[in-house]
């Protein structure tokens, strides 16, 4: 990877946050902050990740755009890009293919891997930081009994042990060539890519909107990332920032 500085640290609450509470001081256009350990992970809306021992990747990708050089359009983009290209590294060193839900988590026989936090900061208009927070369970021989019934790791479902490093490596050095080719204008490619690997084609889901509970059938992504599904006979189309998967099963 050219020009990307890497900061390796034995703990630290979350990768994310040191990132959004360090990167005025990060000389790189982009930064990898990997952790050995996480003390206090943080998930999607507003959850809890568990990442408190060292058999996994916990990281984030963090890029300070030059000015001008991306839209916060295009930022909205950056989970589904994320996931696509942390697939696509699993694929080719697990030689599995591992299946994304909507919108960045990433499953293997039905439980996650893998789960995605992209935070950014946009003023004026101006994206100042774009902040990938990636957390992959790797070589645990056993999940924590809080998460084993939706949880896996890599090593438990291909019996196959692999440097973290690499594997950092690997999904770095993905989202690195795709953002560039995103900058340049190249969309279609991250949705294509997130489309081959998604588990969420003509999936019948459940999800909650406010406090009410939906079905739909999910007919993939458009360009802006949303999910577009069929609920009562109307083409709706979901927004990750406000809606949460609670279930979805082959039609
Ligand atoms: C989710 O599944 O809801 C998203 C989980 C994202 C976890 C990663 S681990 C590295 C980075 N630091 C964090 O605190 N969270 C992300």
């Amino acid at each position: 990877m050219c020009d990307v500085e890497i900061i390796k640290l034995p703990y630290i609450n979350s990768t994310n946050t040191y990132a959004k509470d360090n990167a005025q001081s990060f000389s790189k256009k982009i930064t990898v902050i990997q952790a050995e350990r996480q003390l206090q992970g943080r998930g999607r809306l507003g959850r809890d990740f568990l990442s408190d021992n060292s058999d996994g990747a916990w990281f984030s990708v963090a890029i300070k755009p030059e000015k001008n050089t991306i839209s916060p359009q295009k930022v909205l983009l950056m989970p589904i890009l994320a996931a696509g290209e942390t697939a696509a590294a699993i694929e080719d060193i697990y030689g599995i293919k591992a299946g994304i839900k909507w919108p960045n988590d990433i499953l293997i026989n039905g439980k996650k891997v893998c789960g995605i936090l992209c935070e950014s900061r946009v003023v004026d208009n101006n994206v100042l930081l774009i902040v990938i927070g990636i957390g992959i369970n790797v070589n645990q021989k056993a999940m924590h009994p809080d998460i084993e019934d939706i949880a896996t790791s890599l090593f438990m479902e291909t019996a196959t042990q692999v440097s973290v490093d690499l594997l950092i490596q690997n999904i770095c050095g993905n989202i690195v060539c795709s953002y560039d080719r995103m900058r340049r204008g190249n969309t279609d490619g991250i949705i294509d890519k997130w489309n081959e690997y998604s588990i969420m084609n003509n999936a019948v889901i459940t999800y909650t909107k406010g406090q009410s509970l939906h079905s739909a059938v999910s007919k993939g992504i458009d360009r802006q990332g949303r999910l577009i599904a069929e609920q009562d006979g109307l083409t709706i189309y979901l927004d990750s920032s406000e809606i949460s998967i609670k279930s979805t099963r082959s039609k």
